[in-house]
C-alpha cells in the first residue's frame, strides 16, 4: 500500500503550510482536500448552481474539471478549473465561506470521496484537510491532529491577510474561525474530530518550523 500521512484541523491551524512543507520534504504527493471544496463552490457560483441545490451540487462535484499542477521551482499547486488557472479566485474569504457551507452537504462530500482517493500514488501521500483521517484515509499509516486555540488562529490568519497587503479586523477574523468551527464540528456527515487513532499536536505556543519539525520526527519513527 502506498502510505499517506493525514493532517487534519480547524480553519487557521497552519496546516496548509505545513501540509505543503512535509510533502515537499518527503518527495511525495500532497492533497490539499479544502481547495476541492472550494473548487465546488468556485464553479457551482460561476454555473448559477444555487447553494441549496444539494443534489446539482454532489453532480457538479463528481464532474468537474480539475487538474493540479505542482509548480517545479516554488511547489506550489496552481488549480485548473476547465483548463483555467483559478489562481487567487479560490482564496477569497467569500469562496471560503461557500466552501465551508457546500461542505456540509453529505452528497457533495460523498462525490469527492474517489476523487481524493486518487491522489494516493507512489511514493507516498499527505493529505490536508479535516476528515482525512476519520473518513477518506481511515487506514493511513500516520495520523496527526493539530489544533490550535481560535485567538491563536485568528492572529495568524490576521498576520497572513495583512502579508497580502489585505486590511481586515482580528475580531471579525476571531468570529469567521468560530463559525466556521462550529459548521465544522456540528454538521452530520464528516464532522471535524481528530480520528481515535490520531496524534494530537497543539500549536498554539509553537511556530511553523517546530511543528514542520515534529511531523516529520513522527514519520521517521
Ligand atoms: O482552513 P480554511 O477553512 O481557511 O480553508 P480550507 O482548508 O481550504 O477549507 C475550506 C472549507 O472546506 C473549510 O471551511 C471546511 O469546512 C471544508 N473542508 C472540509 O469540510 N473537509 C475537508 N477535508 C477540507 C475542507
Amino acid at each position: 500500500e502506498v502510505p499517506v500521512l493525514t493532517l487534519d484541523g480547524p480553519s487557521g491551524s497552519g496546516k496548509g503550510t505545513i501540509a505543503s512543507r512535509v510533502a515537499r520534504t518527503l518527495g511525495w504527493h500532497l492533497l490539499d482536500s479544502g481547495a476541492l471544496y472550494r473548487l465546488v463552490a468556485l464553479g457551482a457560483a460561476r454555473r448559477g448552481i444555487p447553494m441549496e441545490d444539494e443534489a446539482a451540487l454532489a453532480d457538479y462535484a463528481l464532474q468537474m474539471d480539475v487538474v493540479f499542477e505542482v509548480q517545479p521551482d516554488s511547489g506550489e499547486v496552481l488549480a485548473k478549473l476547465d483548463g483555467e488557472a483559478v489562481g487567487d479566485a479560490i482564496r477569497t474569504e467569500q469562496c471560503g465561506n461557500d466552501a465551508s457551507k457546500v461542505a456540509a452537504l453529505g452528497p457533495v462530500r460523498e462525490a469527492l470521496l474517489q476523487r481524493q482517493r486518487d491522489f494516493r500514488r507512489p511514493p507516498g501521500l499527505v493529505a490536508d484537510g479535516r476528515d482525512m483521517g476519520t473518513t477518506v484515509f481511515p487506514d493511513a499509516g500516520l495520523k496527526i491532529y493539530l489544533t490550535a486555540s481560535a485567538e491563536v488562529r485568528a492572529e495568524r490568519r490576521y498576520k497572513q491577510l495583512k502579508e497580502k497587503g489585505i486590511s481586515a479586523s482580528v475580531a471579525d477574523l476571531f468570529r469567521e474561525i468560530a463559525e466556521r468551527d462550529a459548521r465544522d464540528t456540528e454538521r452530520r456527515s464528516s464532522p471535524l474530530k481528530p480520528a481515535t487513532d490520531a496524534l494530537v499536536l497543539d500549536t498554539s505556543s509553537l511556530d511553523i518550523n517546530q511543528v514542520v519539525d515534529q511531523v516529520l520526527e513522527q514519520c521517521r519513527e
